[in-house]
């Protein structure tokens, strides 16, 4: 009996433990940015990070984004990617004389390992005639071995260029079966999934039943989603897009909608938060965190900050794979 609290008293210590994690962020934010007035670096962040990462970002983006800021505009020699493996690796190979760095190298993309070199040699030798068109969730080595690739953002228009330059009737797609689905559904591209079952775990496990449930408790809201999702959740929704998409959507949003449900990773939401905080936002179902994402922190971009130099943390494509895999990702680019 005696061990036991009042209610009041441990309302208390949850509100100073709060504090305390607050300061600690603030604090260490700091930190951040005071090293890195004496660092050539840029901190590079996508939507999914955790908020105090996007706040200490240079530039913060979609993948697409991110690729075109990495190749035009991280003119440092070190780059620090808040990011999954692929985005690392990207931007590595858009800037092979510089340094890109990973704050936690775990942090990686489950949808890439669908899709193999040797899976794509299979496909090629069924129809040698059409392009592969790769999503950039995906390694350098399969990039390597593809004649261009694509984000959420310009799946489309890619699609559409790449089979009017090969002029083929259809075009093979990996790995994400849902993005190749979307991208077909719009284009009237036939794609041929590589493989049949590619898929993100965070959006795919998203169902309509979740997103009714969100629309009965919210029925003015507006359902926007990823087009990782499945085409019955995507069916179900007001808007389509990549997450950068998704913001200009919010964005230029009539002020008479101020209610989203949002059915992409959480980071994503808090983004919003911060950038339109007269609307209320809810995510369609707290399955949606990519916890891949999220193995990125404060402490382990002061580690890097303090130091460069440590390889563990360098995202670096042998010469030979990043020289053929920079020509697809330029080719997007390109045509973005
Ligand atoms: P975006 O290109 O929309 O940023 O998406 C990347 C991603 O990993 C989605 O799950
Ligand atoms: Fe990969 Fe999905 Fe995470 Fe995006 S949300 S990085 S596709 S696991």
């Amino acid at each position: 009996m005696d061990n036991l609290i009042s209610f009041e008293s441990f309302i208390k210590i949850r509100r100073l433990k709060v504090d305390t994690i607050e300061l600690n962020v603030k604090q260490l934010q700091e930190e951040i940015l005071d090293l890195k007035k004496n660092c050539d670096v840029t901190i590079l962040a996508h939507y999914y990070q955790p908020i105090e990462i996007q706040e200490i970002a240079d530039f913060l983006g979609d993948s697409l984004g991110l690729s075109q800021i990495a190749r035009d505009k991280a003119n440092t020699e070190y780059i620090i990617f808040a990011g999954v493996d692929f985005m690392a690796e990207t931007a590595s190979i858009l800037n092979q004389d510089k340094h890109v760095l990973i704050p936690n190298y775990e942090s990686c993309c489950p949808m890439a390992a669908y899709l193999t070199p040797e899976l794509i040699k299979e496909f090629r030798q069924k129809y040698p005639d059409l392009p592969v068109v790769t999503y950039v969730n995906s390694t350098a080595v399969v990039k390597a071995e593809s004649d261009i690739c694509c984000t959420s953002s310009n799946a489309v228009k890619i699609v559409q260029k790449i089979k009017e330059e090969f002029n083929a009737q259809a075009v093979l797609f990996g790995p994400d079966a849902n993005l190749a689905d979307y991208t077909e559904q719009i284009s009237k591209i036939k794609t041929i999934k590589m493989p049949e079952n590619g898929h993100c775990y965070v959006h795919s496990q998203l169902t309509i039943e979740d997103v009714r449930i969100m629309k009965r408790a919210h029925p003015k809201a507006k359902v926007i989603v990823h087009p990782e999702c499945q085409r019955s959740v995507r069916e179900l929704s007001d808007f389509v897009g990549s997450t950068t998409q998704m913001h200009r959507y919010v964005k230029e949003s009539p002020s008479e909608i101020n209610e989203f449900i949002i059915g992409t990773e959480k980071g994503f939401l808090e983004r919003l938060e911060v950038d339109f905080p007269n609307n209320n936002y809810y995510l369609a179902s707290d399955k949606m965190i990519c916890y891949n994402m999220k193995k990125h922190n404060l402490e382990l971009i002061k580690y890097l900050l303090e130091n460069l130099v440590d390889k563990n943390f360098e995202i670096k494509v042998s010469k030979q794979i990043a020289e053929k895999a920079l020509i697809p990702i330029n080719r997007m680019l390109d045509y973005s």
